[in-house]
Parts: C-alpha cells; sequence; structure tokens
C-alpha cells in the first residue's frame, strides 16, 4: 500500500468491507482502518451466530429513517438477489428460515470470510488496532491522524456503524465525526431490544423465562404477528424485537395472545358447549402450558367454564386479546441489534453517499438515519449503501 491510499474507510463492517472491496475492484487504492483486533465482529454474532445476511423482500417500507425516501435509490441498484449471487459463487449454502429471511447453515463465518476473501482479491488493505485521533479536510482531499501515523487521502469513508453492543466495538465515532463537519444527527436510541419490565411483572416474566408464544404486538403505528420470548427480566422474541423501534418511553404495548382467536367468543362457545370444562384446560388447549397455568395464579379465577359470567369470560377476553402492558424501559446498547436515528441523511446524496457540501467525506450503513426491521434488511442496507458509495469513489 502506498503511503496515500485514494480512499480510507473507516470501519472494517458489513458496510465498510463491501464498500471497500467494491472501491478496490473499480481499481482505487482502498485502505480500511478499524479500532478492534477483528474485522467484521457484528457479522459473527448476528442471527444467533448464522447470519441473516439478507432479506429477499427488502422493501423501502422496511426502514425507518426521518427522509423515508433516502434508502430507495442504493435498495433499488444493490438488490438482495445481488447479495445472494455473491454468496452462492462462494460456495454458502443460504437457508430460508422464514420467508424471504436467508441464514448461513452453521456459522456467520463464511460471509465474514467471503468478504475479506474479495477484499484481499479487490487489493483492500486492512489496518486492525488503529484509531482516528484527528480528521480534517486538506483541500480537495482529507488529513487523517491515526495512532499508526498520518494519512492524507482523496476520499474518507465513515463506516463505523451505530451504538448498539459497545463490547463489540461500537462507539459514537461517525455522530462525533458528522457534527464536526457541520451535520446533523437525529436522536439516537436502542432498537430490536428485549423490553425490561417492572417489579411484579419482571418477577412474572422471570418465572416463566424461556416461555414462547406467537402474539400480535401492537404499539404507536407498528404491528408484528411473530413469536413472544419471556425473560428473566423481561420480554424478547421477535415480536418485542420489532415493535421496540415504534416504543417510547411510558407507551404500553398492546398484546394479543390469541391472535387467531376471538377469546370471549370461543370462552363462551365452549362454556356452552363443554360447561363441565375447567378454565385452565380451555387455556391449556390455547397457550403454552406453563403461561396458562401462570395466567390462572395471577388473575386467580379457575373453575368450571359454566362457572363464569359474562363478565368474567368478557375479562379473559381482554387479558388474551388485548393484554395492555408497560415495559419498564429496554435492556438498552447491551443487546440492541441497532440504533434508530444517526447521521441525517439531509445533507448526504441518497446516489453517492457523499456529504453534499463535502464530497470527499461520505456515510455509510448504520451510522446513518437508515435503520431496518428485523429479518435481514439491516445488512442489506449495508451492502446496498456500501456498493452504492464504493461504486462513486
Ligand atoms: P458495523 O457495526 O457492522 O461495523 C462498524 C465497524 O466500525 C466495526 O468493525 C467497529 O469496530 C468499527 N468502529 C467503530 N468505531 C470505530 C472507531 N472509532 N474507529 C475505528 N473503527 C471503529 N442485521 C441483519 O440484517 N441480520 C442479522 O441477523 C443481524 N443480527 C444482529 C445481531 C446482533 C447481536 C447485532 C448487534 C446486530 C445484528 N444485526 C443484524 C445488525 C447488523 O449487524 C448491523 O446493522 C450491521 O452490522 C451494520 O453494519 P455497519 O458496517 O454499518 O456497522
Amino acid at each position: 500500500m502506498t503511503p496515500n491510499p485514494d480512499v480510507v474507510v473507516i470501519g472494517a463492517g458489513a458496510a465498510g468491507l463491501m464498500c471497500a472491496l467494491t472501491a478496490g475492484y473499480a481499481g482505487r487504492r482502498v485502505l480500511v482502518l478499524d479500532h478492534a483486533n477483528k474485522p467484521g465482529k457484528k457479522i459473527l454474532m448476528s442471527g444467533g451466530g448464522r447470519c441473516n445476511f439478507t432479506n429477499l423482500d427488502t422493501q423501502p417500507r422496511n426502514f425507518f429513517s426521518a427522509n423515508p425516501h433516502f434508502c430507495i435509490s442504493a435498495l433499488n441498484r444493490y438488490r438482495p438477489e445481488h447479495f445472494l449471487e455473491l454468496v452462492e459463487r462462494h460456495g454458502i449454502e443460504p437457508v430460508e428460515k422464514a420467508p424471504g429471511q436467508l441464514f448461513c447453515a452453521d456459522s456467520s463465518r463464511p460471509i465474514l470470510d467471503m468478504l475479506l476473501t474479495e477484499c484481499d482479491w479487490a487489493g483492500v488493505e486492512i489496518r486492525l488496532k488503529t484509531s482516528v485521533e484527528k480528521l480534517e479536510r486538506l483541500g480537495e482531499g482529507m488529513r487523517l491522524t491515526t495512532t499508526r501515523g498520518c494519512i492524507d487521502t482523496g476520499a474518507v469513508v465513515i463506516a463505523s456503524g451505530g451504538l448498539s453492543i459497545p463490547t463489540l466495538g461500537a462507539t459514537g465515532f461517525g455522530y462525533d465525526i458528522a457534527r464536526q463537519f457541520g451535520l446533523a444527527v437525529t436522536e439516537t436510541r436502542a432498537a430490536l431490544v428485549p423490553f425490561t419490565l417492572t417489579s411484579q411483572w419482571k418477577e412474572r416474566a422471570a418465572a416463566l423465562a424461556g416461555v414462547s408464544c406467537d402474539v400480535d404486538v401492537r404499539c404507536r403505528s407498528g404491528r408484528y404477528r411473530e413469536p413472544m420470548l419471556f425473560t428473566h427480566r423481561g420480554l424478547s422474541g421477535p415480536a418485542m424485537l420489532q415493535i421496540s423501534s415504534h416504543w417510547q418511553p411510558g407507551d404500553d404495548l398492546l398484546i394479543d395472545l390469541l391472535p387467531k382467536l376471538d377469546a370471549y367468543q370461543s370462552l363462551v362457545a365452549a362454556r356452552d358447549a363443554t360447561p363441565r370444562r375447567r378454565l385452565s384446560t380451555w387455556l391449556g388447549e390455547h397457550l403454552p402450558k406453563r403461561l396458562a397455568q401462570a395466567m390462572i395464579d395471577w388473575y386467580g379465577s379457575d373453575g368450571m367454564l359454566a362457572e363464569q359470567s359474562n363478565a368474567s369470560l368478557m375479562a379473559w377476553g381482554e387479558r388474551l386479546n388485548r393484554w395492555r402492558l408497560k415495559p419498564a424501559g429496554t435492556e438498552g446498547w447491551r443487546t440492541a441489534e441497532v440504533t434508530m436515528g444517526g447521521v441525517d441523511t439531509a445533507a448526504v446524496s441518497s446516489k453517492t453517499f457523499e456529504v453534499k457540501a463535502l464530497p470527499q467525506l461520505r456515510f455509510i450503513g448504520e451510522v446513518l438515519d437508515v435503520t431496518g426491521e428485523l429479518g435481514g434488511y439491516n445488512f442489506q442496507w449495508a451492502w446496498a449503501s456500501g456498493v452504492a458509495c464504493g461504486l462513486a469513489l
């Protein structure tokens, strides 16, 4: 590597590696810097260790941003099929765990190895354990002062990701750089994150830790039909992670524990048809046994269905179809999968990802105010923004 690369990418994560290899193949001399001791740590732990690397049905509506149009161009140009083609070329067999959600069969490692191999083939240099102490404009280019010396370059791409999971190397570096160069940063908060509960509900959830059931959950404009999981701290599972992106402190969640059933009508029908059946038996037929028993304990009204008044069945209908629960909070950055908010896209080109007023500075990936839903969308954004930027360098 010459001392003066054409491009320095800060962040050897999903977006940074994709951008680097794309620019490398386009003939640019690319240097990737990362302060961590290994590249792509989030890729390795993603998708429960099996990396949900894309979603075949990626649409702009799967993303949150103050400017919902910003993501359209890059997502249209680099589609999930393009990434799938790359994956298959490297002999990685995708597994469709849920409709459209593509995972690795055993481990995320092949995805990272693929990106590193491509970077190698494209002549990209990756320098780890290197922190950037200062970034300044140098005429038409940029000057970086790093812990391993000074680098002058034509363009700098900030691909330093969001704030989630600091132990994996997440920092607010990208936001600081944005502010330094006069860009706004929209409010950031932890998203795709489990909920914590207050004392009584926390104890109840803890007693049910490991129990999972399909729910329909709503909060604000969000609504998801996915599994919910009780944990020692509160509630998790895809339904809760998804709705956490809509939730604001103080909001209630509206949870339908029996989304396939009008519980009140079904209970009335069951009381008419089988009056001697116990309420707990009916609940146990429709919910996981441990949850059914716990609900009887919480609300204390077991007995034969014939003994249940309409008012009692109506109350059960409410609990089952419209359970209102106010989380204490979320588990925060420690376990969040993504950061909601980030570098305001208003000052960034959606075609090249350059800062409009300073084209030698670019932002890609999660550091931007573009956040996907759960299901492989965040990686697809990392790939698509990385490729769009890399092609324009
Ligand atoms: P990313 O965080 O990947 O990379 C940023 C890089 O910048 C890191 O290597 C970091 O060390 C480096 N860096 C940070 N600060 C720096 C500094 N000051 N100086 C130098 N380097 C710095 N998404 C999905 O689509 N499917 C999935 O299955 C999952 N699963 C998942 C699980 C878990 C536990 C988490 C935490 C996240 C996911 N995600 C996911 C989200 C996905 O991992 C995330 O959106 C992308 O990795 C974002 O890619 P970026 O390249 O933007 O940032």
